[in-house]
Formats: structure tokens, C-alpha cells, sequence
């Protein structure tokens, strides 16, 4: 291990490696990040933002926002997020459910770190958000156990099986169990659970009393047909007599604003609430992001944030229904493609025997693209290896269909090479 530090004045996440999604040199279909035109107007809608913002601190609120925060965020802010989703989700939400966090990892973490038992099991989908995964696997004594995936979402037999299995009363913490989903515009798969299999897991959830957190990112990004029930929550019904509060939702401005803003919120039942206030992290540092949230809630204050909300959402939209369209007309037919209804990703199966790990690499040598092979997304390495998943956010619909021609030709060519 090197004892000094090189610098290497990095830009983003993706600079300075095999992902640089900014790399003119190659197409990278796998990104899960808005693009560059996408975040342009956010300089423009801060600075109105900013200034809104600043000149009520000064002249009415004792410039508070450079205080430590209150700890679930101030409530002007909660209430625009409230107001905002209790109409994209055609159902309320309060906004005293609400905790504001620095964005769904960190929210993510917050709830592992403080809910669960660390002698417990996280439960997850056979194939999930790859990232999610790294930073449960940090808790070294927390156990991961994959569950299978259907085409409508987890299978609830095989959820129930392997909850049976490992439920134990815990004495340590609120839960000795979770099952981390993200049940709208999965990713990588692009599934939106059925109603049934939301239904089933709320009751899997009551009997066997373990906590669901539903990565709620990329919910309100819906291509079709709106959803009647577009959340997982809205199964835990509070007037059903069996009602505890199992389910918390985690979201995030990531993918509707920008993801340098680094801002989300949970929205948790009322049971759940104090307990996540009294950890030390919550009570030391107060709201987690006292300054951002303010600027945010005079984006919504302004209309600024919903306009803009729109205009990635309209691109999205755009960039997805044309990436699909071309998938279905030059993709052979023996890959299998779910057709999502919303969200970032597109996931493919390759026929047997191709392996997209493989696939990548001759993507890469021959035609300059890439894209994200299934393994990174599963939990045992010998899965997924035949799946890989694209993602319509960070280029434009030109790049993207371009991107699809290549790929489609790119793979009837490698496919000879293996037949030969
Ligand atoms: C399912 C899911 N959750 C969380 C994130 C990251 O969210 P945030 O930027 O709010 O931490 C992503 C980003 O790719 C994601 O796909």
C-alpha cells in the first residue's frame, strides 16, 4: 500500500476510470446519471434559488440555516416535498413522516446502521442496485441473502421461505430483518412490482415482522399509463387492523434535480420515527443537510424545481420510448427484453451460451461502447452473467439510438466469432 496520496483532480464519479461517461472515446450505454444537457439549467435555477433563499434568512430568520437543523429538516421544506409528491402519487404525504437526508445511500445506510439488528439478514433481489450491495456489505455481520426475481417482481414464495428461515426476536434493535427492494423502475431490471406482489409483501412483512425499504428513486418517472398505486407504501395501509408500519420509502432528488445536490428523504411510520431521531449521528449533526434543503425548498417555493422535474422527466421519456423502440425492431429475437414503463434502465438477457461480460469486452475493443454486465448486480458471482443493462439518462436519444445500432451490430458479429 502507497503512504502518499496522489492528486488527481477529479470532476465526477466517473472521471479517471473504466466509466467515464464523459470520455468522448467511448459510448457509455451503462450510466445511471442525468446528462450533461440535463443538468445545464441548474446553474440558472440555483442562483434564483440561492437568492431567494439567502434573503429571507437574512431579513426573517436569523440566518438559521447555517445553524445546526432541526433533526427530521425544517418543515418548510418537508412540506414542499410533501406538498409536491402527495400529487405525483395521488395519495398524501405528510409531511411529519418525512426526514430529510443527504440522498437514498446515505438514507439507506441510516436506516441499516439504526433499525436492525446486526446479528440480522438483509433480504434483496437475486439482481439489485449494484452499489446498494457494496455498502451492505459493510456491515460484516449482517448476513445477505439474495431472493429470486419474477418478471412482476420478487417471488414471494421464495421470500417467505427464506424469512421463515431465518426469523429470530431480536433484542437489540426495532427489527431483526430487511428486505431492500426498489419496487418502482427496478433497477437494473426496469420491473414495477405488480399489485399482488406489493400486496404480498406487506403481508409477509406483518407476520413475520421485518422492515421493507423501498429505494424509491425513480418513482414518479412513469412512460405509459400512470400506476394506480405507484409505491410500494401505499399496501401498508394504516386503517387495516394488522397495521404496525413495515414499509419505508427512501427518496431522492438524484435523478429528478441533479445528483450533486445530494439531497432525499425517508418517509417513515410514525412508530418508526423516534428511533431513527435518537441516533447519535441524527442528534450530533442535526437536519443531515440543514443548508441544501433550505435552497431546495425555495426551488419548489418558486416553481423552479417542478419545471425543471418536468423537463428531465420529458427527455427521460423521450430517450427511453425511442431507445426501446429501436431495441425492438434490431435486437435479435432470441435476447429477451423487458419493456419498462418508466425509470433509467433497460435489462436484456443474451441467448446461451454468450456471456455479456464478454460481450462487453469485444463492445469495447470493436465498436467503442459499453454498458454494465448482469454479475455486477447479483450477490452470488455466478448470476446474471448472461443479462446486462442499459441506461436512457445521460445521452440524448441521437447518441442512444446510434449506441443501439452498434451494440445490436456489434452483437450478430461476436456471435459468429463463438459459433466458428
Ligand atoms: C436504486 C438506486 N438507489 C439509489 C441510488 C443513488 O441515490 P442517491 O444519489 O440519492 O444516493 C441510485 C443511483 O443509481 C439507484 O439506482
Amino acid at each position: 500500500m502507497s503512504q502518499t496520496q496522489k492528486e488527481l483532480k477529479l470532476k465526477h464519479l466517473f472521471d479517471g476510470g473504466a466509466w467515464n461517461v464523459y470520455d468522448p472515446n467511448v459510448l457509455n450505454l451503462g450510466v445511471g446519471a442525468p446528462g450533461t444537457d440535463l443538468l445545464e439549467p441548474c446553474c440558472d435555477i440555483f442562483h434564483q434559488a440561492t437568492a431567494h433563499c439567502l434573503e429571507r434568512e437574512k431579513s426573517t430568520n436569523q440566518s438559521l440555516i447555517f445553524q445546526y437543523g432541526p433533526k427530521s429538516g425544517n418543515y418548510e421544506v418537508r412540506r414542499e416535498i410533501a406538498n409536491y409528491f402527495s400529487s405525483q402519487y395521488d395519495m398524501p404525504m405528510k409531511s411529519e413522516d418525512l426526514i430529510i437526508t443527504t440522498g437514498a445511500t446515505q438514507g439507506l445506510h441510516f436506516l441499516i446502521s439504526t433499525l436492525i439488528d446486526f446479528k440480522g439478514y438483509i433480504f434483496v433481489d437475486e439482481f439489485t442496485y449494484m452499489i446498494a450491495l457494496d455498502s451492505m456489505k459493510e456491515f460484516t455481520s449482517l448476513t445477505l441473502v439474495p431472493i429470486k426475481l419474477n418478471d412482476d417482481g420478487v417471488d414471494l414464495h421464495d421470500l417467505e421461505e427464506q424469512v421463515a428461515k431465518s426469523v429470530f426476536k431480536s433484542n437489540e434493535k426495532e427489527f431483526w430483518g430487511i428486505y431492500y427492494t426498489i419496487p418502482t423502475y427496478h433497477n437494473p431490471t426496469g420491473i414495477l412490482f405488480s399489485p399482488a406482489v406489493c400486496r404480498g409483501i406487506v403481508d409477509l412483512a406483518r407476520k413475520y415482522d421485518f422492515l421493507v425499504v423501498c429505494d424509491d428513486v425513480y418513482n414518479i418517472l412513469h412512460y405509459g399509463e400512470k400506476p394506480q398505486h405507484a409505491r410500494l407504501l401505499s399496501y401498508d395501509v394504516c386503517s387495516d387492523a394488522n397495521y404496525k408500519g413495515n414499509v419505508i420509502s427512501n427518496g431522492s432528488f438524484s435523478k429528478i434535480i441533479g445528483p450533486g445536490v445530494r439531497l432525499g428523504w425517508l418517509e417513515v411510520p410514525a412508530r418508526l420515527k423516534p428511533h431513527l431521531l435518537q441516533n447519535g449521528l441524527i442528534q450530533s449533526g442535526g437536519c443531515f443537510n440543514n443548508y441544501t434543503a433550505g435552497i431546495v425548498g425555495s426551488l419548489f417555493e418558486l416553481n423552479l424545481a417542478q419545471e425543471h422535474i418536468k423537463r428531465l422527466y420529458e427527455a427521460y421519456k423521450e430517450r427511453m420510448l425511442a431507445t426501446i423502440e429501436l431495441l425492438k425492431s434490431e435486437l435479435p429475437a432470441d435476447c429477451k427484453m423487458l419493456k419498462p414503463s418508466g425509470g433509467y434502465f433497460i435489462w436484456i438477457r443474451l441467448p446461451e451460451p454468450l456471456d455479456a461480460s464478454e460481450f462487453l469486452q469485444y463492445c469495447l475493443e470493436h465498436e467503442k461502447i459499453a454498458f454494465i454486465a448482469g454479475a455486477r448486480f447479483a450477490l452470488a458471482n455466478d448470476m446474471g452473467k448472461q443479462y446486462f443493462r442499459l441506461s436512457i439518462a445521460f445521452h440524448g436519444k441521437q447518441k442512444l439510438q446510434d449506441g443501439v445500432r452498434r451494440l445490436c451490430r456489434a452483437l450478430n458479429d461476436y456471435r459468429k466469432t463463438i459459433k466458428a
